[in-house]
């Protein structure tokens, strides 16, 4: 039979990537965009471009009139298919910026594929433009090398993934998009339906409850590639639709797990990225994270390690010591070295953003030569004072900074002051991969408003099993086995051991003020799965974005999704969310008030 399909343009014999000296005399024919066009004394240049690379094409007059013509109308982001013999570049004009940088191509016949309007950024990185414009006009931001080489990784890291898992024995199994709300923390997008009137779906915030049910039927390991959808605050690492890498073990423990994660890391880095990792990563306890670092996603490229000074002021007179300290609170700080001589003013701006990150006050003192100086010099003793510098190990020229308060805030709010600090004086060391895991989360914490304790992790994690007997005696001092793996500061993934055992599970739902019957509604199905031998399990979510963008170094898990929401959750190139048809919403039996 014929071949039906008619070309009405050359297709490419090479990509614009392609092209060295090895291919000298070739008869070739490249397609793709203009990148630019430059006029010199009776020679048009083009640089075409496409995601291999760019190519500079010649087209004088000599060589053929007709393509020079129609290459002096090109402009840029035109889409061209260009014929041509590859030339040696003349002596010195070599460019060794481009892997084509050797060649040119002596342009003998062009074809205009499509006109472009101007486009409203220049298609190169280090643009300056606002974000919202590259992301109303997307698939020209799409086309800048940086988001080109992002998506390549992206995808690099989606094949390693599949690879790694398989070779392990996991096998990849897809779970509903349509499900029924899991409570993981964050609030549900909900999807009417149509046939059962005033009943929603939700979108999953992740697979949790269908991967553990994976497990009750019988498929060991399970990993997934998959979407999750949260209805929360958005920042930087944070968007309304993500991608996890979900992973399930049945019969593990917590070193089964780890040692998965750390391999397939491992792997990653040095595929991608050539870098050697250490085959196993450091663990912290949420405890030791909290009172060395501030935080429980501790970025450990740098010093400035927090102290606890509550031993030495027990018994100051000071109230704001005395009386936390009484309360169970504490006071602790840490000192930033060589800053003995920021100013009042300096002092300040620091106190304010202590402020405005939620703290009363902050105390700092000096350490001058002669003796060490405090902002509450006042009210508490020069022996109080020295124990505070000696307790975070202040040396002569350095600065302390202190806070007072209940346990969780007086280190959060030092987490964040060791972070700002950090910054300011720019401590932190580019080009280095501190992973760490962090451990032993509490399982619960009280929430004062609702008034019951509500799960850290999510319903389903297991307590140490030592810690069972708190869950009659005092909940809030269990401990979760669960863990997060952190790089450089960005939680990068997280889980834990579960509940296997339906009566245990049955008891952290009425701690969390679950009653039984709520607890059938939301959760019976996995209460009844539970029934029918449910081999002890657990498992990890990887952030997949935020993997991504800490591999190719972006700053935002929007420069590593193709399609992203805005801060406000909303995508400008198609502009949604939108309003939809009366009719649409009728059908769905929803008024909008
Ligand atoms: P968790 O809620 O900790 O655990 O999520 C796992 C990882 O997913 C990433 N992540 C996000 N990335 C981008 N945008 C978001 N809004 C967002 N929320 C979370 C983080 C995080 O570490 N079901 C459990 C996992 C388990 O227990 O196996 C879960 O989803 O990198």
């Amino acid at each position: 039979m014929k071949d039906r399909t008619v070309s009405t343009f050359k297709k490419r014999t090479h990509t614009c990537g392609e092209l060295r000296k090895t291919h000298l005399g070739t008869l070739v024919t490249l397609t793709g965009w203009v990148d630019v066009r430059r006029d010199l004394g009776g020679v048009v240049f083009i640089d075409l471009r496409d995601r291999y690379g760019k190519t500079q094409v010649v087209f004088a007059p000599q060589h053929n009139q007709l393509a020079y013509e129609t290459a002096q109308s090109l402009r840029s982001e035109y889409v061209i298919s260009v014929t041509g013999t590859v030339e040696d570049r003349p002596e010195g004009t070599a460019n060794p910026e481009l892997t084509t940088g050797e060649i040119d191509v002596d342009g003998t016949e062009l074809t205009i594929l499509n006109k472009a309007e101007t486009p409203p950024f220049p298609i190169e990185d280090d643009i300056g433009v606002n974000e919202d414009v590259r992301l109303k006009y997307r698939y020209l931001d799409l086309r800048r090398p940086s988001m080109q080489k992002s998506l390549l990784i992206r995808h690099r890291v989606y094949q390693l993934v599949r690879k790694y898992y398989d070779s392990l024995g996991f096998i990849e199994i897809e779970t509903p998009i349509l499900m029924k709300s899991t409570p993981e923390g964050a609030r549900d997008y909900l999807v009417p339906s149509r046939i059962h009137r005033g009943e929603f779906y939700a979108l999953p915030q992740s697979p949790q409850t269908y991967k553990q049910i994976l497990m009750v039927a019988g498929f060991d390991r399970y990993f997934q590639i998959v979407k999750c959808f949260r209805d929360e605050d958005l920042r930087a690492d944070r968007q309304p639709e993500f991608t996890q890498i979900d992973v399930e073990i049945s019969f593990a423990d917590e070193n089964d797990v780890l040692k998965t994660v750390e391999g397939l890391i491992g792997q990653l880095w040095k595929e991608v990225l050539n870098v050697e990792l250490p085959s196993t990563f450091a663990r912290l306890t949420y405890k030791d994270a909290m009172e060395r670092y501030g935080s429980d996603k501790p970025d450990t490229r740098f010093g400035l390690e927090i102290a606890d000074c509550s031993s030495a002021l027990a018994n100051s007179g000071f109230r704001v010591f005395g009386e936390t300290i009484k309360k169970g609170g504490v006071v602790a700080g840490f000192a930033v070295p060589g800053l003995a001589n920021y100013t009042r003013n300096q002092l300040d701006g620091l106190t304010d953003f202590a402020k405005s990150i939620g703290a009363g006050g902050l105390v700092y003192l000096k350490c001058n030569p002669e003796k060490v100086e405090s902002s509450v010099d006042k009210f508490v003793s020069s022996e109080e004072v020295n124990a505070m510098a000696t307790a975070i190990g202040a040396k002569t020229g350095d600065l302390g900074l202190f806070i007072s308060g209940p346990w969780q805030k007086a280190y959060s709010i030092l987490g964040s002051l060791r972070l700002e600090m950090a910054n300011r004086l720019n401590l932190i060391p580019e080009g280095k991969w501190n992973f760490l895991w962090v451990m032993d989360f509490p399982l619960l914490e009280f929430d004062a408003e609702e008034k019951r304790y509500v799960a850290v992790h999510h319903p389903f994690t297991s307590p140490r099993p030592e810690d069972i007997p708190l869950l009659e005696t005092d909940p809030g001092k269990a401990r979760a086995r669960a863990y997060d793996l952190v790089l450089n500061g960005t939680e990068l993934a997280g889980g834990s051991i579960r509940i296997h055992d339906s009566e245990l599970q049955s008891k952290m739902f009425s701690l969390m003020g679950i009653d039984t019957e709520e607890a059938r509604l939301k959760f019976g199905f996995m209460l009844d799965a539970f029934k029918y031998g449910a081999p002890p399990h657990g498992g990890i979510a990887y952030g997949f974005d935020r993997l991504i963008m800490l591999m190719t170094g972006q700053k935002s898990i929007r420069d590593v999704i193709a399609f992203p929401k805005t801060a406000s959750a909303v995508s400008l190139m198609d502009d949604s969310p939108s309003e939809v048809d009366k009719k649409q919403l009728d059908e769905l039996h929803i008024r909008v008030v």
